[in-house]
């Protein structure tokens, strides 16, 4: 029998003490043109749940809870192939086509105008990506005239000809896709890369100067080119872009969606994932500060964490030429949901550096939310993302932690307690966000506030159980859930709160306004 007496751990907060403010668009998600995200996840006419539109009511309802601030779209893969003019004019003309990224039949039923019509109903801002694999920079100009400009020219007339004269007012675009991959239609080099995002960018800054650019950085900290791609693209075009993308899947085991057929599971060091995004960020925030003194450069350049989630089980990507095919419809458990927590910790802490980020996806594909023709579920993911894009406000906290360490097999000895915190001046409210990476002990938690106590806890939720495996399905859709606990009652300066194995906890507190 493991022991089971719960150890001892320390936060203290304290509201000056802080890492960064927190952007709101670090609550956001990407939907790409592939197996059910778009057809049957977002848009389905065949469904009883669609609304006139095609747009399914229940997903829409879910995506408001989860409150997501900006969206990426329409890849991935897919956008380097995509032709952005196959998906404007009346449904019945536009073409199908192969779409070469994931071997599926494109139908252009969603398009453009579809897309804004659903980041408009969510409230969300729109991140498009432009094509930089077989598109030329004339293509993302031209698609930059066709989604902001006012009428009176070619392309923003053809807009208005399609029923939308007021301008979208994109502002976010990613300069193409993971071009360093093999995988990707027309990768290139750094150097190539470099080249044309810089004439990229600068054409569609001349078409609209209010727009902000992403850069590509490595499709993976396993990739061979990684950080040297990150060097070059930073250094070379440093002054033509606002952000730089980072993407990263986590898998168990470690390393990546790739390479981990026939290695064991570790769920000690799968928990411990944060060490590694954390990481993640710093080498590249470091990538970023010397691209910055190489260019002599007055600007800042912060950080696009546009595709990551847990991806390593449904990994075959082959849609067989056919519609919406089911492929990468993985099934997220406890763990899984855990991983995902530590990972919006990851955001929290670096939040002086990370400024947007993606969850990807958003529906049906690695997806927080499962959909059938009747119906849907949410995942285990859900729960974390939602809570942190609810509660984490104001500016990051840099909480003070003292935990027990266990042994992990990748990363030694890590800390058992994973921490983030937020506090918005503006509102009165933090929030604590606390994960217990131990799988068999309880830790009793003790938080104090330094500075400014608040007047009371005004909310908890948990999620927990015996077994990291356990998952939602259509059967039995609650399995694994956040649920609302009572608070811990505040003594003195602090509360003390005891947190089970394998759990996330969020607290929030409500200290008086300022
Ligand atoms: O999100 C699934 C795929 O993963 C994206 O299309 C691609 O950019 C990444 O490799």
């Amino acid at each position: 029998m493991p022991d089971s007496t719960p150890l001892q751990a320390s936060v203290a907060l304290h509201t000056g003490r802080i890492t960064g403010e927190i952007s709101p668009l670090l609550f956001g998600g990407f939907a790409e043109h592939m197996g059910r995200c778009i057809y049957e996840g977002i848009y389905d006419p065949a469904s009883p749940l669609a609304d006139a539109r095609g747009l399914r009511t229940d997903v829409m309802a879910a995506l408001k809870e989860t409150n997501y601030r900006i969206m990426r779209y329409p890849g991935g893969n897919f956008v380097s192939g995509y032709r952005w003019t196959d998906g404007i004019g009346p449904k019945a003309s536009r073409p199908r086509r192969r779409a070469l990224a994931w071997r599926s039949i494109e139908t252009n039923q969603f398009g453009p105008h579809e897309f804004m019509e659903f980041a408009e109903e969510l409230g969300t801002e729109a991140m498009w990506a432009v094509n930089l694999g077989t598109g030329s920079i004339q293509d993302a100009a031209d698609l930059v005239e066709y989604m902001n400009l006012p009428t009176g020219t070619l392309y923003s007339d053809l807009r208005a000809s399609n029923g939308r004269s007021k301008p979208y007012g994109v502002k976010y675009w990613c300069l193409g896709n993971e071009m360093d991959g093999p995988w990707q239609i027309g990768q290139m080099d750094a150097h190539a890369y470099a080249d044309k995002a810089v004439q990229a960018a600068k054409l569609m800054r001349w078409m609209d100067p209010g727009i902000k650019t992403i850069a590509c950085g490595s499709s993976a900290t396993a990739m061979p080119g990684y950080p040297e791609w990150d060097m070059t693209v930073l250094s070379h075009a440093y002054e033509q872009i606002d952000y730089f993308s980072m993407h990263h899947y986590a898998a168990n085991p470690y390393p990546t969606v790739s390479n981990t057929d026939g290695l064991a599971r570790d769920t000690d060091s799968y928990l411990a994932s944060s060490l590694h995004f954390d990481e993640h960020a710093d080498t590249l925030a470091a990538a970023i500060r010397v691209a910055k003194a190489k260019n002599r450069s007055k600007r800042d350049v912060f950080l696009c964490w546009d595709e990551w989630n847990v991806w390593y089980r449904a990994k075959g990507g082959d849609g067989e030429w056919s519609e919406a095919p089911h492929i990468l419809e993985e099934v997220y458990n406890l763990e899984d949901a855990l991983v995902v927590a530590t990972w919006l910790n990851t955001f929290l802490r670096k939040s002086d550096v990370v400024k947007i980020a993606c969850i990807a996806q958003i529906v049906n594909v690695i997806a927080p939310i499962m959909t059938r023709r009747d119906g849907m579920f949410r995942q285990t993911i859900f729960y974390p993302l939602t809570l942190f894009s609810r509660h984490a406000s104001g500016v990051a906290l840099d909480p003070l932690v003292s935990a027990p360490l266990q042994p992990t097999a990748r990363y030694g000895d890590v800390s058992m307690l994973d921490v983030s915190a937020s506090f918005d001046g503006a509102t009165g409210e933090g929030a604590t966000f606390l994960v217990n990476r131990s799988q068999t002990r309880p830790l009793r938690v003790t938080l104090s506030w330094e500075d400014d106590a608040p007047q009371a806890l005004t909310g908890a939720w948990q999620m927990s159980g015996p077994d990291p495996l356990a998952e939602n399905s259509f059967e039995m859709p609650d399995a694994v859930t956040a649920v609302p606990i009572t608070p811990p009652v505040i003594e003195g300066r602090q509360v003390s709160l005891t947190v089970p194995p394998l759990s996330f906890t969020t607290l929030i507190a409500q200290h008086a306004p300022r």
